[in-house]
């Protein structure tokens, strides 16, 4: 069983973008810029933020955080949108999801330019995605991709089962996964809440990626021998032993599971790293093709 490194293969690839900003700097060019923006206080919100902010700090992007009240209207935060849309500094845009009930995810989604639209979650970004055109991937299945690669894991025939049909997660994994491109060419099947029999289905899988964020959802039995796992979920749960309060648990059971497979990713240090790592590669695009 070999532990796919995400806090390697997340540093490997911040250093590369390091290096293409030093040349960029040399050469008198544009730094990326990513603007961020936190509605409200949620504690793994702040966390993510804070995480991909200090990224663009070490590679040497620009960042700026933009701090909004949780009761902020619908039309304020697109108004703030509208700004970095027009502001030619910026790059990149992303509106750390999930936002308060009373904002409708797809309007913010919708408004955000899809050149500057690093998360690819705007409609004309998913298109290009599902069509296979050059495009932002979303940076979770993006960050995925990135450490299949790293590992140079033939996926190409495989059989791969998703957990989770998420826009952010399960369903552009699926299609990634299906792409007639390296690292894709599987036999991808999608499932969900309502799926029957998923013990078994997954029992036949080569390649389980597992976003469901139910906790130690994947269990032994539900695995085959040698198979590679992807776990995607993390789950804030109770531990008083910890100083935070909380440990953070993925959607399988790692103790149990890990013995069986070929490779497994660990939450913390997983997908997360990556997950942040593609989302820095998303806004260095979004910056060099305006040149
Ligand atoms: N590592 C990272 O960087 C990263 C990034 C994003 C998300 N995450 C984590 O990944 C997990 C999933 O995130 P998400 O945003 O995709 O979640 P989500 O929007 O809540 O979607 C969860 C999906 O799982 C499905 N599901 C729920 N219970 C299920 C069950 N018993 N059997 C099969 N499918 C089931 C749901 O089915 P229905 O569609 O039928 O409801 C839904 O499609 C969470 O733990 C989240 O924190 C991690």
């Amino acid at each position: 069983m070999q532990i796919l490194d995400g806090q390697l293969v997340s540093r490997a690839t911040k250093d590369e973008l390091k290096l293409k900003v030093a040349q960029l700097v040399t050469e008198g060019k544009k730094i990326p810029h990513l603007a961020a923006v936190l509605v409200g206080s949620n504690g793994a919100s702040e966390t993510y933020v804070g995480a991909k902010v200090k990224a663009c700090g070490e590679i040497g992007f620009k960042s700026t955080l933009i701090r909004l009240e949780e009761d902020i209207s619908e039309n304020k935060l697109l108004s703030v949108i509208d700004d970095l849309n027009l502001d030619q500094d910026i790059d990149g845009i992303l509106v750390q999801l999930p936002l308060p009930k009373h904002i409708s995810d797809e309007k913010v989604i919708n408004t955000i330019l899809p050149s500057k639209d690093v998360d690819g979650f705007h409609p004309a970004n998913v298109g290009k995605m599902v069509q296979g055109l050059d495009t932002f991937i979303p940076a979770t299945p993006y960050g995925i991709m990135l450490m299949l690669e790293h590992y140079k894991i033939e996926t190409k025939g495989k059989h791969a089962v998703v957990i989770g049909r998420s826009n952010i997660v399960g369903r552009p994994m699926s299609i990634l996964l299906s792409q007639s491109a390296p690292y894709g060419n599987c036999t991808v099947t999608i499932t969900h809440s309502h799926t029957k029999n998923l013990a078994e289905i997954c029992r036949s899988a080569d390649i389980i990626v597992a976003a469901l964020g139910i906790p130690e959802f994947v269990k032994e039995d539900m695995v085959k021998e040698g198979a590679i796992i992807i776990d995607v979920g993390i789950t804030r749960v109770p531990d008083a032993s910890k100083k935070s309060g909380f440990a953070l648990k993925g959607d399988v059971d790692f103790k149990a599971v890990s013995p069986k497979c070929s490779f497994i990713t660990p939450v913390p240090g997983g997908v997360g790293p990556m997950t942040i790592a593609a989302l820095m590669k998303n806004t260095f695009k979004a910056c060099i093709d305006k040149l």
